[in-house]
């Protein structure tokens, strides 16, 4: 085979591979009518866009986070939607009773759970680490105990359902990148944790897929305001993320990226380490 016929042959496999990645997804939105739902974090941002597009298929959805009478406008706007049922459960995550407390409370509530829909977070300062250990204590029970305890929780009822749990996770929990270090740091932990569970539940053949989903910049009024002055990059719908992650939970995706630029991030991330970090530190302000 001469050297055009090899390139030809490259190029081939490359549009088929990507051609397959981004082929429709075998998505049945009937599949979501009546399915028994518990997404956190959903008082704003993109857990509040996730309550709303289960609100829209017919759901029943728990949604849960601290402030009670935001949740509760969110749970008003999901019946009118169409959502079969909604309640809601104020939690704080940093309290590792709370994490159990709200699996328990959506059981009792919708007899049993279809999806787990982890994607809360806490506050976290976009800054150059300051040294301060104790925020990152503090923020890796948030962000990453109080998932893995909900998991343990939810396990038995999504077994006998055949249920789903969706991990909200973020491009900075692949490719490192400054300013959000405790952040990152359990995203890193969130993506090894439950990316292992999947091969553990697979070669226990358990009925319970994980799906974790990776994340560009998403135009929540919280990622925006930290941003600002630090880096200058486009942000991507937040109701367009949340259709995404829905859909790729729904047809039992073990990956799912948003947007494109995400998965080839990812794909191409170690291929040319010294102009991938030169780019990265290129694209923040740093004014000291
Ligand atoms: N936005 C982005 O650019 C982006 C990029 C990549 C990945 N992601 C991921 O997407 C998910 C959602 O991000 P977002 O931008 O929508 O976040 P957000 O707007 O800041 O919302 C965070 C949610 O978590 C809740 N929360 C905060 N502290 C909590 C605590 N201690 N206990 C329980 N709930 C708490 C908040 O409600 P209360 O204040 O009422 O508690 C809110 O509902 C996160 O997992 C994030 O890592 C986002």
């Amino acid at each position: 085979m001469n050297i055009y016929a090899k390139l030809l042959l490259l190029c081939s496999i490359g549009v088929a591979f990507i051609a397959v990645r981004w082929s429709a997804t075998s998505f049945n939105e009937e599949s979501l009518k009546g399915a028994r739902v518990l997404v956190t974090g959903a008082s704003t941002g993109i857990g509040e866009q996730l309550a709303y597009q289960y609100a829209r298929l017919g759901a029943q959805l728990v949604i849960t986070a601290r402030r009670g009478n935001v949740l509760e406008e969110v749970v008003r706007k999901c019946k009118e939607m169409g959502a079969q049922k909604a309640f809601f459960i104020p939690a704080d995550m940093a309290s590792p009773p709370d994490a159990e407390r709200v699996v328990q409370y959506a059981i009792e509530q919708l007899g049993g759970l279809d999806f787990l829909v982890l994607n809360h977070i806490g506050p976290s300062p976009y800054s150059m680490w300051n040294g301060d250990v104790e925020h990152t204590r503090w923020l890796l029970q948030v962000n990453f105990l109080s998932y893995l305890q909900m998991a343990q929780k939810a396990l038995p009822t999504l077994e006998k359902s055949k249920g789903s749990i969706v991990v909200v996770s973020s491009l900075l929990g692949k490719i490192c990148g400054p300013f959000t270090l405790p952040y990152a740091a359990t995203k890193f932990a969130l993506n090894g944790f439950f990316g292992g569970l999947q091969h553990e539940l697979a070669m226990q053949k358990s009925n319970v897929s994980i799906t974790i989903c990776i994340l560009g910049l998403i135009d929540t009024d919280s990622a925006m305001e930290k941003i600002k002055g630090y880096i200058n990059m486009t942000a991507y719908p937040a109701h367009e993320s949340a259709r995404h992650i829905v859909e790729a939970g729904a047809s039992r995706q073990p990956e799912a990226f948003y947007p494109w630029y995400t998965f080839y991030a990812c794909l191409f991330r170690d291929w040319f380490p010294y102009f991938r970090d030169l780019a990265i530190q290129n694209s923040y302000t740093y004014n000291p």
